[in-house]
């Protein structure tokens, strides 16, 4: 076609958006024929929480952090006394990009054109949502927002301001907590709660 596909105006509501990222085919990720996960929670929330992209549980059950990393994130916001039913939570990638192995589908992350795409979308949630604090989880959702992609261990943990004035705070992704043990895992653990912890009062 070569037309581009995000040279029209942008959604005006978040169910545009919602309906939009379903027929989206800008990318060979929106192009895999999964079910697209669009954003949930209250339209103006003062907290969006953005992830990678959804995974297999939450393409299954079309919502955003069902799985066992969302398990982690609310175990932890919890933890630090932020209601997630208050939050907006949102990916950088509305599809899930895996590879077949068997009957499994394997986490892939998606490249930095396939985040650049989707930026389109997740501006537009941010345009409607006006949240005042951002929480990105790990690089892609960090590149989503900032437009390169962030060193989480230099960059997390201290908030920013991006250029529509709302503050973004950086973190590690929960599944990267996931795939530690022992030790390493009670460290990173602690860290992430503590980066989340910053945000609680702010958001109360
Ligand atoms: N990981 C993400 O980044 N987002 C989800 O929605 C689930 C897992």
């Amino acid at each position: 076609q070569g037309s581009d596909p995000f040279s029209r105006a942008p959604p005006a509501t978040l169910a545009e958006i919602a309906e939009g990222i379903v027929a989206c085919r800008a990318c060979p990720i929106g192009c895999n024929g999964t079910r697209a996960v669009a954003g949930e929670g209250p339209d103006d929330a003062r907290l969006m929480i953005v992830g990678e992209q959804p995974g297999d549980s939450e393409e299954r059950e079309g919502r955003p952090f069902v799985g066992p990393a969302g398990a982690v994130l609310d175990h932890h916001l919890n933890d630090v006394g932020i209601d997630r039913s208050r939050a907006r939570v949102t990916n950088a990638v509305k599809h899930f990009k895996f590879e077949p192995r068997g009957k499994r589908r394997l986490h892939q992350s998606p490249t930095a054109g396939e985040i650049d795409h989707c930026r389109w979308w997740l501006d537009a949630e941010r345009r409607l949502v006006r949240p005042n604090l951002v929480l990105a989880l790990g690089a892609s959702a960090g590149r989503a927002l900032l437009g390169r992609t962030p060193s989480i261990a230099k960059e997390r943990g201290t908030l920013t301001t991006l250029p529509d004035g709302s503050h973004l705070l950086l973190t590690a992704h929960p599944s990267y907590l996931l795939r530690l043990d022992g030790e390493a895992r009670a460290k990173e653990e602690q860290r992430f709660r503590d980066d989340l912890a910053q945000l609680a009062p702010l958001v109360a």
